[in-house]
């Protein structure tokens, strides 16, 4: 890393956005190059040819074998995704509402779009969840907004959307998995979802990189915020923490995955490496360093004090399962 550029110390967050226009452009290019546009239909109906009603009849036979715990982490998924107007409006607010970054905005919305609808339309289709209380949970988990304390600070938006693309991906990815075996339909769907989510999370990462390399300083102060922990917007729902409970047990997503994808993070900003800093860098820097040594500790504790406990959920018809 260079020097400290001294014209840097002049440029406004608004500037370095403005001065990563291009960057969008082209990173956006390589985005829509590479990913291939499915819509919901694609991946859930029936073949050209096959008959609907067989093929649907098909899917929920093989949909009932889906275990409890899975059908909870599917909720919880879907809750996450429907979570888009949060988001939209998060980086709406923080990126401006022109330029590049509107487009882009507009593109990741539209793309995200489909991940709460074909989850949606599959868990209608399948009638494993008790639906018409998942949508009041989503109902309930878009009235009570998502005001996190970014204080007008783009750069806090990467550094979440980073970790959250990241998160979720694995989150579609494991659930995809553990269900695959029961149901392949939904596991491709599953797979599908989480290489979409990947490649947003390549997007995220690397803006992050280049805001890094324009200005270091105020970027460790805003990644300093965010890496601790990501909430998500539902985190105070009923139930919530339950869900996220019986996901951390199934193996789909938990502490220790949270402590990886930092890690990755780190390593992957060279955060370690960065000179050249002035004193709320510095210390910005050595604040996000200790971060994964804490989030180790949190993940013993919760590991260590975590013991067998039985789950049931609504929207998972009030069923009694255990978990380990
Ligand atoms: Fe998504
Ligand atoms: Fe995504």
């Amino acid at each position: 890393m260079a020097l400290p550029n001294p014209i840097r110390t002049f440029l406004t967050k608004v500037e370095v956005l403005k001065d990563l226009e291009a960057k969008v452009q082209e990173l956006m290019a390589q985005h829509e190059a590479k990913r291939p546009l499915w819509f919901p239909s694609d991946l859930l109906g029936p073949k050209p040819g096959d008959d609907p009603d067989a093929h649907y009849a098909a899917l929920r036979t093989r949909a009932r074998g889906i275990p409890d715990p899975a059908r909870a982490a599917l909720a919880l998924n879907m809750l996450t995704e429907e979570g888009l107007p949060h988001f939209h409006r998060l980086l709406a607010t923080h990126l401006g509402d022109d330029s590049h970054w509107q487009a882009w905005n507009h593109l990741w919305t539209a793309e995200e779009d489909r991940h709460g609808v074909i989850l949606h339309d599959y868990l209608h289709e399948a009638r494993i969840v008790n639906q018409r209380h998942l949508e009041a949970m989503q109902f309930d988990y878009l009235r009570a907004g998502f005001t996190p304390d970014w204080d007008k600070d783009p750069y806090r938006v990467f550094a979440y959307t980073t970790l959250q693309e990241r998160a979720t991906q694995q989150s579609h990815g494991e659930t995809g998995r553990l269900i695959g075996q029961y149901e392949p339909l939904l596991g491709e769907v599953l797979a599908n979802v989480a290489g979409e989510e990947a490649r947003h999370f390549t997007f995220y990462r690397t803006i992050f990189a280049e805001i890094l390399a324009r200005d270091p300083n105020e970027a460790l102060v805003s990644a300093a915020h965010i890496l601790p922990s990501i909430e998500m917007p539902g985190h105070t729902m009923p139930g919530f923490r339950d869900l996220a409970d019986v996901i951390r047990r199934a193996g789909i997503y938990g502490p220790r995955d949270y402590l990886r994808i930092v890690q990755e993070q780190l390593r992957y900003w060279k955060i370690d490496a960065l000179e050249g800093l002035n004193a709320a860098g510095r210390k910005a820097q050595e604040k996000i360093l200790g971060i994964p040594e804490r989030l180790a500790r949190i993940a013993d504790y919760i590991e260590s004090k975590s013991k067998a406990k039985t789950f049931n959920f609504e929207v998972v018809f009030n069923r009694e399962f255990a978990m380990e």
